[in-house]
């Protein structure tokens, strides 16, 4: 069979042992259709010459194929390529095959109203400018940082244990790094005990309130609001009530007259700089807002998803710093410091909290990926990250100032904002444009901006959205400000 002498060629200088470079390809060439299904194969000497190698090799090679499932060696008949190719063709459960496509929806019943949609992606767009939310710029994360970190905690034998499964509460390395850090910056009374490590923020508001929240309790937002706080109250079928945001963040008398009337079981806050609205909640305000927690007993998170990123003074401490009673989970992340994707964060809150928090976190995820938790430890010890936050601070705080100015000089007629204390992006009202078709037509010259209905309630259309400043360069927000000032 000349074939198979075309088919195989084999690398004496390889690393790979022969046997297995026949192995592979053999099993290459059976998947392109070049060795058909049920070929009678020549015996393993008569290969061996063909290929001029030793018969115990090509021994070993038949053995591993058959070992595979790709050929089988019928006694006095020889060897054939299998019918049933092992990865080509998988069992059938049942004998019949019916034709029928999966139904739109299951049978059982479902909740069509938590059926909230989500892109599927969200990816940026190449060769689109984008306003975004608010987020950081990727291209400064430190991303050779952290694989350096990672191969060198791969590297040394005595952590390969971290590859295995571990804790669901995160490596203790990180918690014991992080309680350091968050003590020394932000005047939390804490160890390694009060920490989860979670991934961002968002799962630390889901496990938050899913522990707190039965379906039908209800729930304290600000309005406008987070949608992606919202979107877990909802999912956990909780009742949402808001109260308004003004500059001083929300309204704590609004809070107050609600638990007067209802059973108040968790109030969501964002203090340092609320989402969409930028604003910071007053330090009275906080005061209030704790000594209401515990005169109703009601939970508070603190959402302090951006709290590296202050511009003007020095930040607020977090509530969570001043919460002698045990009322508020405080929800951290590095999603904001570093980039969305390294997926970080971390709650902190009494330690019988975190151990049934850490139970729910296994029961949805069994862990994090301890090697990356490791890493981002290291680069918190080496100082990487406090040198990023530095970094990264001083060039939002230009881009802010860069982005305000343009929205001023070149919109000024057509917006209203406040320049923000901190955040990365502006609260940006539109007075006198149809946002929907500002977006659309700007989508069409290369600007992707959002419409800002996501804000809007029955009773109150915001016209506003969120010009995230902190990912874009001043060439990027002068084109992506002047595409808006051609539409408007
Ligand atoms: C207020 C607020 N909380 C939480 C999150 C979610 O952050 P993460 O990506 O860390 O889950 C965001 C994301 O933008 C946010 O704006």
């Amino acid at each position: 069979m000349q074939l198979l002498e075309e088919l195989i060629t084999i690398d004496h200088q390889a690393d790979t042992p022969i046997y297995l470079q026949i192995t592979n390809a053999f099993i290459h060439n059976i998947r392109l259709g070049r060795l058909r299904k049920g070929l009678k194969l020549p015996g393993s000497r008569e290969v061996a010459d063909l290929l001029r190698i030793n018969r115990m090799t090509m021994v070993a090679a038949y053995d591993e194929l058959q070992a595979q499932g790709w050929i089988e060696m019928a006694p006095r008949r020889g060897t054939f390529i299998k019918k049933d190719l092992p990865i080509l063709s998988p069992k059938r459960i049942d004998a019949v095959q019916h034709a029928f496509t999966i139904p739109g929806k299951p049978l059982f019943p479902l909740d069509e109203r938590k059926i909230i949609p989500v892109s599927a992606s969200e990816f940026p767009e190449a060769g689109k400018i984008i306003f975004n939310d608010g987020f950081p710029d990727s291209r400064l994360a430190p991303v050779e940082e952290l694989i350096r970190s990672m191969r060198s905690f791969a590297k040394l034998s005595v952590h390969k244990k971290y590859l295995m499964y571990g804790g669901a509460q995160g490596t203790g390395l990180l918690r014991e790094t992080l309680a350091e850090f968050l003590s020394d910056t932000r005047g939390l009374p804490i160890t390694p005990g009060n920490i989860l490590i979670t991934r961002g923020a968002q799962m630390g508001i889901y496990l938050a309130a899913s522990i707190v929240l039965d379906p039908g309790d209800p729930i304290i937002v600000g309005e406008p609001g987070y949608s992606g706080a919202n979107l877990t109250f909802i999912q956990l079928g909780a009742r949402i009530h808001s109260v308004p945001v003004d500059e001083d963040g929300i309204n704590i008398d609004a809070v107050e007259k609600l638990c007067r009337s209802k059973k108040i079981r968790m109030v969501y806050v964002i203090p340092h700089h609320h989402n969409p609205t930028t604003v910071t909640l007053t330090p009275e305000r906080r005061i209030r807002l704790l000594e209401l927690s515990v005169k109703y007993k009601f939970a508070i998170i603190e959402d302090d998803y951006d709290y590296d990123f202050h511009y003007s003074s020095k930040p607020m401490m977090p509530m969570a710093s001043l919460d002698r009673h045990g009322t508020v989970i405080y929800i951290g992340t590095l999603t904001k410091t570093l980039a969305p994707a390294i997926r970080i964060g971390f709650m902190v809150a009494p330690e019988s909290f975190i151990r049934q928090a850490t139970s729910l976190r296994k029961a949805l995820d069994t862990q994090g990926d301890s090697l990356i938790e490791n890493a981002i430890a290291g680069l918190y010890k080496d100082g990487v990250i406090t040198r990023h936050i530095k970094k990264s601070v001083r060039l939002y705080k230009e881009r802010r100032d860069h982005l305000c100015r343009l929205l001023q000089e070149e919109l000024g007629r057509h917006v209203s904002f406040r320049t923000p204390e901190g955040g990365m992006s502006v609260w940006t009202q539109f007075p006198h444009t149809d946002m929907v078709k500002l977006s659309r037509a700007a989508y069409g010259k290369g600007l992707i901006i959002r419409d800002g209905t996501e804000y809007d309630t029955p009773t109150r259309k915001y016209n506003s959205v969120r010009l995230g400043f902190a990912s874009l360069n001043f060439k990027e927000q002068e084109q992506a400000v002047d595409i808006i000032k051609r539409l408007v």
